[in-house]
């Protein structure tokens, strides 16, 4: 099963943006800090970041604390969940040039009210 999600979740990473480095927006909430291109990008910016740029800044630890289910919902949580534990890279889930719905909506109908697509 989880070697099975895994390769579902390889695909997804590929091929779901094809835009030019021209004109890429960040998203609001990034805006007004000292962000730059390379506040997530290596080198030239292109392609996705690495997984652990988002890490730089966010704590995996505190958004699972911050996203935490009531008991029986416990693993539905996104940050910390029954497949993965904390550990998919942020962008199966969060876009930053565009938007994306968090990866679970493929097989599953967990609401996310919070998710800012
Ligand atoms: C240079 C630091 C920095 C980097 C790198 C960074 N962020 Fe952020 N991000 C912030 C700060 C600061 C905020 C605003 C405070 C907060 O909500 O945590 C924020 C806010 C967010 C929010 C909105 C939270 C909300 O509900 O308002 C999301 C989602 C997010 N970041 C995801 C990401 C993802 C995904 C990446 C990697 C692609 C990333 N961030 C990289 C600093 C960063
Ligand atoms: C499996 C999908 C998924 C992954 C992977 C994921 N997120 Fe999220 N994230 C969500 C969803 C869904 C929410 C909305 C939470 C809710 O509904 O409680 C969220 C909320 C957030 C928020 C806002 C937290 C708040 O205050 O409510 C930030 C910041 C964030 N994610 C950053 C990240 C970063 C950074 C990573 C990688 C370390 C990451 N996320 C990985 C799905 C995901
Ligand atoms: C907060 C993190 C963050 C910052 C800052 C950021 N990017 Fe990105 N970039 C991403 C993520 C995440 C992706 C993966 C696609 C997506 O989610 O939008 C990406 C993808 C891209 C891509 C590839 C798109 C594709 O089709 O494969 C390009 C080109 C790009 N970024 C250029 C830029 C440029 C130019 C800047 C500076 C203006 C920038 N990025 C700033 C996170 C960031
Ligand atoms: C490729 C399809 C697929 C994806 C993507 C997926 N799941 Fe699942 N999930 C399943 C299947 C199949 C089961 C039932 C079999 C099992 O328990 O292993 C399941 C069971 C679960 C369960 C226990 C049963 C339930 O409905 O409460 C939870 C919780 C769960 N998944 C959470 C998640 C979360 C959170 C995500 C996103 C990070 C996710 N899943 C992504 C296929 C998927």
């Amino acid at each position: 099963m989880r070697q099975l999600l895994k390769i579902a979740l390889a695909t997804l990473t590929l091929g779901l943006f094809a835009t030019s480095a021209q004109g890429m927006e960040i998203r609001d909430w990034h805006k007004g800090m000292d962000m730059n291109c390379a506040s997530c990008h290596e080198g030239a910016p292109k392609g996705y970041p690495e997984d652990d740029a988002c890490q730089v800044c966010h704590d995996v630890d505190d958004l699972a604390e911050q996203t935490a289910r009531p008991e029986e919902d416990k693993w539905q949580n996104p940050h910390n969940n029954l497949h993965y534990g904390k550990d998919i890279p942020c962008v199966e889930c969060h876009s930053e040039h565009g938007t994306k719905e968090p990866m679970c909506a493929q097989c599953h109908t967990f609401k996310y009210p919070a998710h800012k697509q």
